[in-house]
C-alpha cells in the first residue's frame, strides 16, 4: 500500500484578531483504500480539519501552517481550475446535510449528469449507466433517477449523496457525520452499505463522527482529537483491546453498553477548554482522572510506541511497566 493523503503539521485558526486555534499541528496520513475514522467531542476540530483537507475551508477559517499532499500532489499550492477538477475526481465530500445538498429543482438523474458533464464525461447513456452502477452500490433502484429530492426520504437522499460522491471514482471520500441526522434504523442501513462498498469500489475514506462506536465498526484506524490536537491514533482492533489516552478511555467508557443499548449515555464530566489561548500544559489535564503535576506545566508530545500514537506520558509509562497490558 502507498500513502494517499499526507497532512503534516497542519494548523487552522478562525479569525486573525484573537483567533480560535481550532486545529493545531495535526499530522495524519491515509493509505490507499484505507478507512480512517476521526473522532472526538463536539468542537474539537473534526470538521475544520476535514474541510481543510478538501480545501473547502472558508473565512474566517484560515490555514496558518502545514502541508497537505494527496497522491503526491501539493494540495496547498493548486490553482483554482486544478482544484475544481480534483474535487469529485480525487477527493469528494459527503456532509451530514448532504441530502440537502441535492438541488431541489433537478431530478436525481440530472444531478448525476451535471456532475459528470462538468468533469468532461459525455454521452447520456454512459452517464446513466454509471449513475445506475453507483446507486446500486448503496442499494437504490434506477427509478430514482427520474425523481426529485422532495419525493424521497432523508435516508434515501443521503445514500444518493454517497453514490454521487463515488461517481467519478475519487481516491479519497471525506464523510462528515453522514448518518447523524438520520434515525437509528436508517443509520444502520447506511453503515452496512458503507461496509460493503469498499469491496465494490476502491477508495480511501476519512469518516468523521462523534460516535466512536459507529466508527469502530467501519474503519481500520482511529484518530482521536481533543481540543484541536490529535491525542491518540491506533488501529481499531488495538483500540478495542486497549485505549491509551485517558480521554480515549473516557470516550470508550461513554459508549452504550451492548447488553443494554438503551441504558443512559454517560457523558464525560467537565467541558473542553477555550481555544483562544493555548496553555503550556496537557489540554485534557483539567478533566483527567490520572492527572499529575507535570501534566499542568508542560505540553505532552504525540509519541509512537508499540504502533500506537498517544499524547499521554502517564499511560505510556503504565504500558512500559506492564500495567496496561498489550497482547
Ligand atoms: N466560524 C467560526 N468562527 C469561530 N470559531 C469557529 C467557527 N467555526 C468553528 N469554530 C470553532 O472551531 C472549533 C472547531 O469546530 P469544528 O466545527 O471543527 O468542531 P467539530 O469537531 O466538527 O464539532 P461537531 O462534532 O460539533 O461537528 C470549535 O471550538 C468552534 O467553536
Ligand atoms: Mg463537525
Amino acid at each position: 500500500m502507498s500513502t494517499l493523503l499526507s497532512v503534516e503539521d497542519l494548523s487552522i485558526d478562525y479569525g486573525r484578531r484573537n483567533p480560535v486555534h481550532a486545529v493545531r499541528n495535526v499530522s495524519l496520513s491515509i493509505e490507499e483504500d484505507e478507512f480512517v475514522g476521526l473522532v472526538g467531542e463536539s468542537g474539537c476540530g473534526k470538521s475544520t480539519l476535514g474541510f481543510a483537507i478538501a480545501r473547502l475551508e472558508r473565512p474566517p477559517a484560515q490555514i496558518v501552517g502545514g502541508r497537505i499532499h494527496i497522491g503526491g500532489n501539493d494540495w496547498m499550492s493548486m490553482d483554482a481550475e486544478s482544484m475544481r477538477k480534483a474535487r469529485w475526481e480525487t477527493v469528494s465530500v459527503v456532509l451530514q446535510s448532504g441530502m440537502n445538498a441535492l438541488n431541489p429543482i433537478m431530478t436525481i438523474g440530472a444531478q448525476f449528469r451535471d456532475v459528470m458533464e462538468q468533469h468532461g464525461h459525455r454521452g447520456r447513456r454512459a452517464i446513466e449507466e454509471r449513475a445506475v452502477e453507483v446507486l446500486d452500490l448503496v442499494q437504490i433502484r434506477p427509478e430514482v433517477l427520474r425523481r426529485y429530492p422532495h419525493e424521497l426520504s432523508g435516508g434515501m437522499k443521503q445514500r444518493i449523496a454517497i453514490a454521487l460522491s463515488l461517481v467519478l471514482r475519487p481516491k479519497l471520500v471525506i464523510m462528515d457525520e453522514p448518518t447523524t441526522a438520520l434515525d437509528m434504523v436508517v443509520q444502520r442501513q447506511i453503515l452496512e452499505n458503507l461496509k460493503a462498498l469498499r469491496h465494490q469500489q476502491s477508495f480511501a475514506m476519512l469518516f468523521i463522527s462523534h460516535d466512536l462506536g459507529l466508527v469502530l465498526e467501519l474503519v481500520d484506524r482511529v484518530v482521536v482529537m481533543y481540543a484541536g490536537e490529535i491525542i491518540e491514533e491506533q488501529s481499531s482492533r488495538g483500540l478495542l483491546k486497549h485505549a491509551w489516552h485517558p480521554y480515549t478511555r473516557a470516550l470508550m467508557d461513554s459508549l452504550p453498553d451492548p447488553e443494554n443499548p438503551k441504558g443512559s449515555y454517560q457523558g464525560i464530566p467537565g467541558s473542553p477548554p477555550d481555544l483562544h489561548v493555548i496553555p503550556e500544559a496537557c489540554m485534557y489535564a483539567p478533566r483527567c482522572p490520572l492527572v499529575q503535576e507535570s501534566c499542568r506545566t508542560s505540553t505532552p508530545s504525540l509519541e509512537t510506541f508499540q504502533d500506537v500514537q498517544s499524547r499521554c506520558p502517564v499511560t505510556r509509562q503504565e504500558v512500559v511497566d506492564g500495567v496496561g497490558v498489550r497482547s
